[in-house]
């Protein structure tokens, strides 16, 4: 079947499946599919006026199976226009599917990258290629494709999600892959995106680090470069950071200091881009394992909030919610100053039904000698500081569903301010705020969207002030 009959009949299943999607757990201001599967964001890219953002698809069901780009755009991040589908498996190198990949822009062109698959002598077959389009909406795959058809001998089968970026008038591309157990970045280099030279072995684990690393993602940050890597073979598996310098002449990343990118449960293949002037991360907000109850309302799986990434003076890693995230304010249902003393504050009830809900604590560390503090949304999401040990934490291990587990970030100590926001839609928390890049994320799925919010304090004082907002896509 040609490439526009595949996608039209994708389409046509999407819209079907739409139909009989049931509002339980619908998220309210996070890039969902229409209906049916999604995990990876693929393809971010500013073109034409728009930040378009693809995702792995599949069209058909919500699990996993032969994967397709979805595709959507947005001017605002508030805002998401649905487009149709950009990508299926039509052709014997990607028979098996269209894995992750990335988007750039040349001489008005959009340019996809991603990874064909097909199953051979029980082995998934995995070469990398090209779609390309003028109107960032119909792609057509090359006609070279697949324009990289072998692994390198410091590679394996595993070998795909190629992220490409322009540097001194050259293109590179990074692939993830891996071998003897360690996970690797393999980096190519190309003058015109369609003949790519090896270069060699840009990172790899230290032996610890993973066997198998997916979805690799290298950029310019500031002074410094920046590595994100999603390791396979790690219990749990967790995103890795590395702040660092890259050589371009030869193709290595020197990592100076490693990190995990978030400590949820449910933040997986992040890829950034360049925006038009900041640089923009976006994750799958979800993850391999566990249960998704979802699947029994006809859809899986969404995308994070936007986040910006930046390093502070002292080349840390920063993480926050874009700003333009906060025109989904809607109303302020609460704001207070709070001084508590070994007691539980009852705050006004909301509810997810609706609407979505940010939560702003801020707290005087210093005037604070509590050893424990936070914020409770009832059904198995409560949220926390312990001050002696400096983390905050997230602490889901008493919901009926998801991921049950106590999450946490360290808080530099000697801090004496502390801003903690956080994100609750109708099915997912993200909390930012607590330290170098420390995010935490996870899909919570209480049975009912009402929600009565309480403020703790035990063992000694909290000074704190708390503003709780509805929001809104409309608001
Ligand atoms: C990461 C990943 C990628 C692959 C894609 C397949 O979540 O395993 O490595 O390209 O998902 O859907």
């Amino acid at each position: 079947m040609s490439h526009e009959r595949m996608l039209r009949r994708a389409d046509l299943r999407v819209a079907e499946g739409a139909a009989k999607v049931t509002d339980t757990f619908r998220l309210h201001y996070h890039l969902m599919p229409p209906a049916h599967w999604m995990n990876d964001p693929n393809g971010l890219v500013y073109f034409q006026g728009y930040y378009h953002v693809f995702y792995q698809h599949h069209p058909y069901g919500p699990q996993w199976g032969p994967m397709h780009w979805g595709h959507a755009r947005t001017k605002d991040f508030i805002t998401w226009e649905h487009l149709p589908m950009a990508l299926a498996p039509s052709e014997d190198y990607d028979a098996g599917g269209c894995f992750s990949g990335s988007a750039v822009e040349k001489d008005g062109v959009l340019h996809l990258f991603y990874t064909g698959v097909r199953e051979e002598g029980g082995k998934l077959i995995q070469v990398q290629c090209l779609a390309t389009s003028r109107d960032g909406i119909r792609f057509r795959k090359d006609h070279r494709n697949p324009l990289i058809t072998n692994f390198p001998p410091e590679g394996s089968v595993d070998f795909r999600d190629p992220k490409v970026w322009q540097h001194g008038g050259k293109w590179y591309m990074a692939l993830g892959s891996g071998n003897d157990g360690r996970g690797k970045v393999l980096l190519y280099r190309s003058n015109d995106l369609s003949q790519w030279d090896y270069m060699g072995v840009a990172a790899k684990s230290d032996g610890t680090q993973g066997t198998i690393w997916e979805c690799p993602d290298l950029f310019p940050l500031g002074d410094k470069h920046v590595l994100l890597v999603s390791p396979m073979g790690t219990e749990p598996r967790r995103v890795l950071y590395a702040v660092g310098e890259m050589d371009y002449e030869v193709g290595k990343f020197q990592a100076e200091t490693w990190g995990e990118l978030d400590k949820g449960p449910d933040f997986y293949a992040p890829q950034t881009f360049f925006g038009t002037d900041r640089r923009i991360m976006l994750a799958w907000m979800q993850s391999w394992e566990g249960e998704i109850p979802s699947q029994k309302h006809n859809w899986a799986g969404a995308l994070t909030l936007p986040r910006e990434l930046m390093l502070d003076s002292a080349r840390r890693l920063q993480i926050r919610p874009l700003p333009e995230l906060k025109r989904l304010r809607a109303d302020l249902a609460f704001a207070s100053d709070l001084v508590l003393q070994g007691e539980t504050r009852i705050l006004p009830s909301c509810s997810l039904q609706e609407r979505g809900l940010e939560a702003v604590l801020r707290v005087d560390l210093a005037g604070t000698s509590a050893a424990q503090f936070g914020i409770a949304f009832g059904e198995g999401i409560r949220v926390g500081v312990a001050k002696g040990d400096w983390r905050v934490y997230l602490d889901t291990t008493r919901a009926s569903r998801g991921h049950r587990g106590r999450y946490s970030c360290k808080l530099s100590s000697g801090q004496e301010k502390l801003e903690i926001r956080i994100f609750l839609d109708r099915s997912s928390v993200e909390l930012f705020g607590a330290g170098e890049a420390a995010c935490l994320t996870a899909r919570v799925y209480p049975s009912s969207p009402e929600l009565v919010p309480q403020v703790f304090a035990r063992g000694g004082v909290l000074k704190a002030s708390l503003e709780l907002w509805s929001l809104s896509k409309r608001g």
